[in-house]
């Protein structure tokens, strides 16, 4: 089948198998490997990206789905050089340790953000309760989470303009 999807801001126009997942087509396509497979069964998020501004495990999506779709991938997110806020909180607060359910969690929290910026330790908590981490124990990037919402607040600097 024909899809056309705008993937960080370029389009793309490909013929693709009805079964193929969204992550494999942006991986073996694209080739846009920064998001990860960790379980393909969409329990761990570490494939997590965004369709049309919401998180979705892309594990779990046809790229057929994505037909006329803005997918955000964790590359999309850097600006002229400048990391996204959420990403440069995860590395001021070291909250990754191997880094394979980063990008997922990225993901995730930014969408968290985006519905709730200031949400308090258990509101992060339970909104990435859909990724999982094997290293870190969560502390750490409940705490970047925390920090990312404070720097994007309104009146917090050039961060809150993200
Ligand atoms: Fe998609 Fe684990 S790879 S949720």
């Amino acid at each position: 089948m024909r899809i056309t999807v705008n993937v960080d801001g370029t389009r793309y126009t490909d013929e693709v198998e009805p079964r193929m997942s969204l992550v494999h087509y942006l991986r073996e396509r694209l080739g846009k490997t920064g998001t990860v497979i960790g379980c393909d069964t969409s329990n761990c998020g570490a494939c997590t990206v965004h369709l049309d501004g919401h998180s979705v495990k892309s594990c779990s999506v046809l790229a057929v789905q994505a037909d006329g779709c803005e997918v955000t991938t964790i590359e999309g997110l850097a600006r002229d050089g400048q990391m996204h806020p959420v990403q440069q909180a995860f590395h001021d607060n070291h909250a990754l340790q191997c880094g394979f359910c980063t990008p997922g969690m990225i993901m995730q929290a930014i969408d968290l953000l985006a519905d709730d910026p200031d949400p308090d330790e258990n509101a992060v908590r339970h909104g990435l309760e859909g990724n999982l981490c094997r290293c870190t124990g969560y502390q750490n990037i409940v705490r970047a989470v925390r920090d990312a919402a404070q720097k994007m607040a309104p009146g917090a600097g050039p961060a809150a303009e993200q």
